[in-house]
C-alpha cells in the first residue's frame, strides 16, 4: 500500500504526482516553501500505478482520506518516462582548422560556393579548409553540383584530421539577398540538418561555422547562432513516449559555435534559446498526447507542476465545476457538461522574486482536451476529429511559454497563465443546439452549433482575465477551420482592435521565426450573430468565419483593456511530421519579455 510520501519538486521515474487538491476546497498556493505546501503526495506503487487508479492520501489533518482521483486510463495507455537529454551549446575561440571532433558542418550561401577559374574558392574560410583537404571539398561540391542552396546539405567522411567528418549546408542567397525571416529560417534549417547528420552518424560533438561569418555584425550572429541552436535543439528531439521500443537516447552532446563570437551575450543568448526550445518541446508533448491520456485534470497537473518546479516565481489555482459554477461561467461549463472527465480552469501566475511590477499581461489559451463537435458532431472526410486532441493547441503554447518563462525570469512584468479546459463531447448531459447559456459577465448566448465551442470557453476565460486587473491579453485558440483555408497550414491569423499591440506582437514573431498574419475585425460582420432570444448566437454563417469568431471573443473583453487574438488552427499541427509543433511558444515568450523591464 502506498504511503504518503515528502514531496520531491522534480519529477522522477520513480515518484507519481498523483494529484493536487487534499480537499475540494478552493485553492491559491503559492508554492513558495515546502513546508508549507498545503499538499501531499503519494508514492504510485507500481501495482496502483499501472491500474491508474491513483490514490490520494490527504495527511494535512493526519488523518489519511484516500479519493479515487481518475478512473484507470482509458485503453491502459501511459506516457513512459523519458529521460530529459542535454546538449550543451557553448562558443569556441578557435579557428573552424584546428576544431577537433566528429563533425565540422559549414554553413555556406550560394556566393560563398562561387570558384575562381582554377576551380578554387575565393571565400577565404573555404579556401582554407580546402587547401587542408587537398582540394577535397571544391572537387566534390563540383561533381555534387553543390550550390549552396538552401535545402542543400553534403558530407565527407575524412581521415587524419582533427575531425571526422566535414558538413557543407546551403544558406541559399544569405542575409544580404534575403528577408530577415527567410534567414532566419535558413540558420534554422542548418542546425536541423546538423541534428540529422548527427543523428545518422551517432556523432557525439558537432561544431558549426558560417564561411563567411566575418562579413555578420554582432547583433546578427547572436541570432543567427540562436536559429542554429533551435533548429539542432528540437531537430534532435523525438517524442517517442507513446512507443513500445524504448528508442535509444540521441549521441549528441555537445555542439560548439566558432566565429559567431562569444562572452556573456552569446552564452545569455543560448541560455535563452534552450529555455525557449525547452518550452516549445513541452508544448508539441502536450499536444501529442491522446486525449485518453492528456485529459483536462492531466494538463491541470502539468501546470502544477511547473508552479512546483518554479515555486520562486511562480503560483497555481485551479479551479474545479464547484468554483466555476461560483464564478457563474455557465458558458464554459455547457462545454464541460457532456464529459465524464471534470473541467478544471487553470490560473498560473508569474512575478518576479523582487522588483517593482511595470506590466500586468495575461496570456489565455483554448484548453479542449478533445473536440467531436458535440450534438453538431463533426462528421465526413476532412473533418479531422481524430486529430482533434490538438484543439488544446491554444493552452499548451501558454503552458509551455509559462515553463520558458520560468527559467528566463524576466522583471518587471506579471503574467497570469490561464486555460479553461475541458472536453467537448455528447451525452445526456451535454449542451443541445439552441440551449441558452449565460457567460460570467452576465451576457446570453444561444447555442446554434455546439462544434463552435473554443469560443465559448475563452469567453469565460476571457471575462477572468479582465479581472485580474491586466494591460494586456493575448489569447490563443484552434478556433477555427476557416482561418486554415484563409491562410494555409503554417500562417496563424492574428485580430485586434490596438494596432500598437499588433505591432508588439508581430515584431516578437518576427524574432521567433514564426509566421503571423492580421486579419480585420470587420464589424458590419456582426449582423449574421445575433440572435432572436438571446445576446447572441455562438455562429454566423459559412463566410469570414475566423472574423466573426473574433467578433465574437471581443464581447468578452473588457474596452479598458488591449486585447489581440491568435487563431493558430493551422499551425498546431505539422501534417507531414504527422506532429505537434509547440506553436507560439516562441513568440509568446519574446512578447513577454519585451514587454518586461530588461527590454527598454
Ligand atoms: N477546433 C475547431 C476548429 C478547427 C477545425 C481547428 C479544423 C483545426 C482544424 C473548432 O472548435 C470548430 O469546430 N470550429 C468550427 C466553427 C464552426 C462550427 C462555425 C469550424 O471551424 O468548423
Ligand atoms: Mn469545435
Ligand atoms: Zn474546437
Amino acid at each position: 500500500m502506498a504511503a504518503a510520501a515528502p514531496i520531491r519538486l522534480a519529477s522522477s521515474s520513480s515518484l507519481t504526482l498523483v494529484a493536487s487538491t487534499c480537499s475540494s476546497s478552493f485553492i491559491f498556493t503559492k508554492f513558495r516553501s515546502i513546508p508549507h505546501l498545503r499538499f501531499s503526495f503519494s508514492v504510485t506503487t507500481a501495482a496502483n500505478a499501472t491500474s491508474g487508479n491513483s490514490l490520494l492520501f490527504c495527511s494535512r489533518r493526519g488523518k489519511r482520506m484516500a479519493h479515487t482521483l481518475a478512473k484507470a486510463t482509458l485503453g491502459l495507455t501511459h506516457p513512459a518516462e523519458i529521460e530529459s537529454h542535454k546538449i550543451s551549446l557553448a562558443a569556441k575561440d578557435i579557428d573552424l582548422v584546428e576544431w577537433k571532433g566528429d563533425i565540422l558542418a559549414v554553413g555556406v550561401t550560394e556566393k560563398d560556393m562561387i570558384k575562381d577559374e582554377n576551380s578554387k574558392f575565393q571565400n577565404v574560410t573555404l579556401k582554407k579548409l580546402d587547401s587542408q583537404l587537398h582540394g577535397l571539398l571544391s572537387q566534390v561540391s563540383i561533381e555534387e553540383d553543390f550550390t549552396g542552396r538552401v535545402g542543400q546539405s553534403t558530407i565527407l567522411r575524412i581521415s587524419g584530421h582533427g575531425t571526422k567528418r566535414v558538413s557543407l549546408v546551403g544558406l541559399g542567397k544569405g542575409p544580404t539577398g534575403s528577408s530577415s525571416s527567410s534567414s532566419t529560417s535558413a540558420y534554422r534549417s542548418l542546425g536541423e540538418s546538423i541534428a540529422t547528420s548527427a543523428k545518422a552518424s551517432q556523432a557525439n560533438n558537432v561544431a558549426v561555422a558560417i564561411a563567411s561569418s566575418q562579413d555578420l555584425t554582432p547583433e546578427f550572429k547572436l541570432t543567427t547562432a540562436s536559429a542554429i541552436a533551435t533548429g539542432a535543439l528540437l531537430g534532435t528531439y523525438e517524442d517517442n513516449r507513446f512507443k513500445s521500443e524504448p528508442k535509444k537516447l540521441p549521441a549528441l552532446k555537445s555542439i560548439d559555435f566558432l566565429g559567431l563570437g562569444g562572452g556573456p551575450e552569446l552564452e545569455k543568448k543560448l541560455k535563452y534559446t534552450e529555455d525557449v526550445c525547452s518550452g516549445v518541446i513541452l508544448g508539441k508533448e502536450l499536444v501529442n498526447a491522446p486525449p485518453n491520456v492528456l485529459t483536462p485534470g492531466v494538463l491541470a497537473e502539468e501546470a502544477e507542476k511547473i508552479a512546483l518546479t518554479y515555486s520562486d516565481v511562480f503560483s497555481a489555482k485551479i479551479l474545479d465545476t464547484e468554483q466555476c459554477k461560483e464564478l457563474k461561467m455557465g458558458s464554459f461549463l455547457g462545454v464541460a457538461a457532456a464529459s465524464e472527465n471534470p473541467p478544471k480552469f487553470i490560473h498560473l501566475c508569474y512575478k518576479p522574486a523582487n522588483g517593482s511590477i511595470k506590466t500586468k499581461l495575461a496570456i489565455v489559451g483554448k484548453g479542449l482536451t478533445f473536440d467531436s463537435g458535440g450534438y453538431n458532431i463533426k462528421t465526413g472526410p476532412g473533418c479531422l476529429i481524430e486529430l482533434m486532441k490538438f484543439d488544446m493547441g491554444g493552452s499548451a503554447a501558454v503552458l509551455g511559454a509559462a515553463k520558458a518563462l520560468a527559467q528566463i525570469k524576466p522583471p518587471g512584468v506579471e503574467v497570469h497563465f490561464i486555460v479553461a479546459a475541458c472536453e467537448n463531447m455528447i451525452s445526456g448531459t451535454g449542451m443541445r443546439p439552441g440551449d441558452i447559456l449565460t457567460a460570467s459577465n452576465g451576457k446570453t448566448i444561444e447555442v446554434n452549433n455546439t462544434d463552435a465551442e473554443g469560443r465559448l470557453t475563452l469567453a469565460d476565460a476571457l471575462v477572468y482575465a479582465c479581472n485580474q486587473g491586466v494591460d494586456k491579453i493575448v489569447d490563443l485558440a484552434t478556433l477555427t477551420g476557416a482561418c486554415i483555408v484563409a491562410l494555409g497550414p503554417s500562417i496563424a491569423g492574428i485580430f485586434t482592435s490596438s494596432d500598437e499591440l499588433a505591432k508588439e506582437v508581430v515584431a516578437a514573431s518576427e524574432v521567433a521565426g514564426e509566421k503571423l498574419w492580421r486579419l480585420p475585425m470587420e464589424e458590419s460582420y456582426w449582423d449574421s450573430m445575433k440572435s432572436g432570444v438571446a445576446d447572441m448566437v455562438n455562429t454566423g454563417g459559412r463566410q469570414g468565419g475566423s472574423i466573426t469568431a473574433a467578433l465574437f471573443l471581443k464581447q468578452f473583453v473588457d474596452e479598458k483593456v488591449e486585447w489581440l487574438h491568435i487563431d493558430m488552427a493551422g499551425p498546431v499541427w505539422n501534417d507531414k511530421k504527422k506532429a505537434a509543433t509547440g506553436f507560439a511558444v516562441p513568440t509568446l515568450v519574446q512578447w513577454v519579455v519585451a514587454n518586461s523591464s530588461s527590454s527598454s
